[in-house]
């Protein structure tokens, strides 16, 4: 199967939540793992993200120079079935180019690319052989919560990061892996430990999915 390298990053408290209760964006990671991240963004020819994270998040999804030098930028990849991803957001922005993923249009304008790809909702496995062949070869999924799951339930995750803030937020909140879970034992996701780091005031986990064959 063609498909980029794919790398999971995403920030977390200790509980395992990635935003506030009802989705609210919560800056986790300081200013030393923003670095380690934007070198990694920078390191990878598209970063990925759910429209769930676009709306909830707005974020630019580009590299920032200071932490880098100088900053390639990207692709900007959106999850967006039924294209909600408003006009004005950030990622719409001449800022770096982007692609919108839907199963509903497809057109081409300047910066922005809408691709159709699935039926009811994104096909990943044919997105990562679209992917592959437009050039992108490391892939950075960024979240949030029910794209990790999908990645990771799909076998389509080759290593994660997360960046363990010393907070715990509780509740409800987003985790790192949403969807549906696993129901059954079997569909529970491994992983081996492949590093772990002290990075500002939390510690870093690099994970290697352990799928069954
Ligand atoms: N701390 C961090 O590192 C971090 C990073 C990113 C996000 N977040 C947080 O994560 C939260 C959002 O997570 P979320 O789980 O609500 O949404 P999400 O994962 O950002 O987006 C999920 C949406 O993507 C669309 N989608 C289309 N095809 C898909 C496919 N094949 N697989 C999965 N999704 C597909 C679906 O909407 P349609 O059906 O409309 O297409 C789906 O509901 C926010 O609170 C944000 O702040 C945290």
């Amino acid at each position: 199967m063609k498909k980029p390298y794919v790398i999971v990053n995403c920030a977390s408290s200790i509980d395992g939540k990635i935003a506030l209760v009802g989705k609210k964006p919560l800056k986790i990671s300081d200013e030393e793992d923003m670095a380690r991240v934007h070198k990694l963004r920078n390191e990878c020819d598209g970063i990925l993200v759910g429209i769930e994270t676009i709306l909830a998040d707005d974020p630019k999804l580009t590299v920032k120079e200071k932490y880098v030098g100088k900053a390639k930028q990207p692709v900007r990849i959106v999850l967006d079935s039924k294209f909600r991803t408003p006009e004005n957001a950030e990622v719409m922005k001449p800022n770096a180019k982007t692609i919108i993923v839907t199963t509903c249009k497809e057109f081409k304008k300047e910066h922005v690319e809408v691709i159709k790809c699935g039926d009811a909702k994104v096909d990943l496995i044919k997105l990562m052989e679209i992917l592959y062949d437009r050039g992108i070869r490391k892939l950075l999924v960024e979240g949030g919560s029910t794209v990790i799951w999908e990645f990771l339930k799909n076998k389509l995750v080759d290593e994660m990061f997360v960046f363990f803030a010393p907070i715990i937020i509780g509740g409800d909140a987003p985790n790192i892996a949403g969807g549906e879970g696993a129901k059954k034992e079997e569909e529970i996701i491994k992983f081996e430990i492949k590093s772990i780091e002290r990075i500002g005031y939390g510690y870093l986990v690099n994970f290697i999915p352990q799928y069954e064959q």
